[in-house]
């Protein structure tokens, strides 16, 4: 069997693989591979291990029939159709769970550094700008204390909630749906339509997957409805959020500020209007960046891929039941 790995990851992944006795195509280049590249380069593979850079859609399989599964490594696989996959007897699995924590660490690492202009400042100091102790300088927003708005409240939503309580907050958050009453009494949290959410939040941050539904949720009107000096979060995907809408509401200060691990476009180009705003922090989806993590998540989405060309239940498959119920 031949396994092609879109990307370098870590050796936890590939050793997985090797270990199966798969001969293993790594692409070796910095860069996701265009749709031709990965097109030759995955020529006759029987299982792709991708990440989010990867479109899978029903053109590529069709142009790889040998294709039996493809792994991605990531929670999210909106760069995935997965009915396309399970029409074609292919095989998806995603890298849930693993990187919950520390994506959730990272949202806080956003809300502080927004909230008290830490990039800022430290890019004053680092260009000799430091004269003296300024009673007036850098002034933030104090989130002990303050509401924290939750928007998607899954597994990463909750683990950012959880760490809101040292931080003595009133945490509120929306979902499709109400959490079970036990959920919302240990994490403290009270679930909200998503209108109130942002009219009563001082921080907004975001959870949900990106769906149709969930596509530019965050526009002119739901900026408008937030506070002044209320800033937004997003480690979710770029696209839950309308770019111009937000480039408009920071120019206009409507907003107090924005910490954006996830854009649309994904690259933001270095002249992008959003870099030219007052008080934003943008960071190239690294929520999920840490040693440990993206060992685990390259461990599980080879076990994933593994299990699944063995014929076997993958540990998270998003589509394994729905193609055996088919028999
Ligand atoms: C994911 O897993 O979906 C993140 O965006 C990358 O870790």
């Amino acid at each position: 069997m031949r396994v092609v790995v879109t990307r370098r990851i870590p050796e936890t992944g590939i050793e997985v693989l090797q270990r199966a006795g798969y001969e293993v195509s790594i692409w070796p280049g910095p860069l996701p591979p265009t749709r031709e590249e990965l097109l030759e380069f995955a020529k006759d593979a029987d299982g792709l291990l991708t990440l989010l850079t990867e479109r899978i859609d029903a053109k590529l399989l069709d142009a790889l029939p040998s294709i039996k599964a493809v792994s991605n490594m990531a929670v999210g696989f909106d760069n995935i159709d997965v009915e396309a996959c399970t029409a074609r007897g292919v095989v998806v699995c995603i890298t849930p769970d693993v990187l919950t924590e520390t994506t959730a660490d990272f949202t806080w690492a956003l809300i502080l550094a927004v909230a008290r202009r830490v990039c800022e400042a430290a890019e004053a100091v680092h260009r000799g700008q430091w004269r003296t102790w300024e009673p007036l300088g850098f002034l933030g927003q104090d989130v002990a204390g303050a509401t924290l708005g939750i928007v998607g409240f899954g597994r990463i939503g909750q683990a950012v909630a959880r760490r809101a309580s040292g931080f003595g907050m009133r945490v509120v958050y929306t979902d499709r749906e109400q959490r079970p009453h036990e959920i919302e009494q240990q994490l403290r949290a009270t679930f909200l339509p998503l209108d109130q959410l942002l009219a009563e939040s001082d921080i907004v941050t975001l959870h949900v997957p990106l769906t149709p539904e969930t596509r530019k949720l965050i526009g002119a009107r739901e900026l408008a409805l937030m506070k002044p000096n209320a800033m937004l979060i997003n480690t979710a995907r770029g696209a839950v959020v309308d770019t111009d809408a937000l480039v408009a509401a920071l120019r206009d200060r409507r907003l107090w500020g924005a910490g954006l691990d996830v854009t649309d476009p994904e690259p933001l180009p270095a002249d992008h209007p959003l870099l030219q705003c007052p008080n934003v922090i943008v960071t190239p989806h690294i929520a999920s960046a840490s040693e440990v993590t993206r060992a685990r998540m390259a461990q599980l989405a080879a076990e994933n891929l593994v299990a699944a060309l063995r014929g076997e239940r993958p540990p998270r498959s998003l589509n394994w039941d729905e193609l055996h119920r088919k028999g």
